[in-house]
């Protein structure tokens, strides 16, 4: 993850994201792309792109390694900002500004676009950044093209998100997706307060309301994953359910027991908290009722 992916975007050139793009091409063939594939992709000169490479060198953008050629490979960083000059080059923002949140597995900034400038969030995922051999176990068939697992962890995952968002929005409580490129989306604000950071003062209308959304989601073929007071955001008009890279539907093989373990975080932490009691196994026979329908 760039720390300052706001201020090293806006010093990049068209020609250093040719390049960049010329990179990222050609690791799909190369662990390191050798210059001469470069020199194919962009038309550039040998010696216009030398001096571009050691400018993005010098942002740490891209990684060389000196083998019988030089080769070079480009670094996460470099993925993101790719993705923001997509959503910049196609008008899906024209701004980004504040970070507004770090995940697990992602970064949150805060963005404007469209015509009427509308505030948004760009979430750009960073699996199998950090995790490398984690993300490998997962995904068997990314082994023999290691060097780009990363590339296509995020990508897929970013993809993913995207995609539940579509199937999700507006029918369920959720952000509505804008757009998507790489290893990012971009997304409405979340309107609220975290409900693990905050106290409301009507705490079974609440757990009503999200098991309700989880209902929803359930009925459209999606259940979350990874679902706690750190995924819903609450406000006066009720919750919203973010972060959905790992939802998975009812016909996967631990269905029952990931919906399960998604309703017991929420009971647990409203019990917890609140001292809400529901009866446990009636909430999770509701919601698996529907799972199987
Ligand atoms: N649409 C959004 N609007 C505002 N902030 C967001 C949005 N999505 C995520 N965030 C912030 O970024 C943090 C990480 O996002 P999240 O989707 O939970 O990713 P992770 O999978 O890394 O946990 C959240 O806790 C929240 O603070
Ligand atoms: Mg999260």
């Amino acid at each position: 993850m760039l720390e300052n992916i706001p201020e090293t975007f806006i010093g990049m050139r068209n020609k250093e994201f040719r390049v960049l793009v010329a990179i990222e091409n050609m690791m799909k063939f190369h662990e390191w792309v050798p210059v001469e594939e470069i020199v194919n992709f962009t038309g550039y000169n040998l010696k216009e792109i030398e001096f571009i490479i050691s400018h993005l060198a010098q942002k740490k953008l891209i990684n060389k390694k000196v083998l019988g050629y030089d080769g070079y490979s480009i670094y996460f960083e470099a993925y993101d900002l790719l993705a923001l000059n997509a959503f910049v080059k196609r008008g899906t923002i024209n701004a980004i500004g504040d970070l507004l949140g770090i995940g697990k597995e992602s970064v949150v900034y805060a963005a404007t676009g469209g015509i009427t400038d509308r505030e948004l969030a760009i979430k750009f995922h960073t699996e199998g950044k950090i995790s490398f051999k984690h993300v490998r176990l997962k995904r068997e068939h990314m082994v023999d093209k290691k060097h780009i697992s990363w590339l296509y962890a995020s990508r897929l995952a970013a993809r993913k998100e995207y995609d539940a968002l579509r199937l999700l929005y507006p029918h369920v409580n959720v952000p509505e997706p804008i757009d998507h490129n790489r290893n990012a989306i971009v997304m409405s604000v979340l309107k609220g307060q975290m409900l693990a950071h905050t106290k409301v003062n009507d705490p079974e209308w609440f757990l009503e309301e999200i098991l309700t959304q989880v209902k929803k989601a359930m009925q459209l073929g999606i259940i979350h994953g990874d679902l706690s007071e750190f995924n819903i955001v609450v406000n006066p008009e009720g919750c919203q359910i973010f972060d959905w890279p790992q939802y998975i539907t009812p016909e996967h093989p631990n269905a029952i027991e990931i919906l399960t373990r998604d309703v017991q975080n929420i009971l647990a932490f409203f019990l917890k908290k609140y001292r809400v009691k529901r009866d446990s196994q009636e909430v999770i026979n509701s919601v698996i009722e529907l799972c199987q329908k």
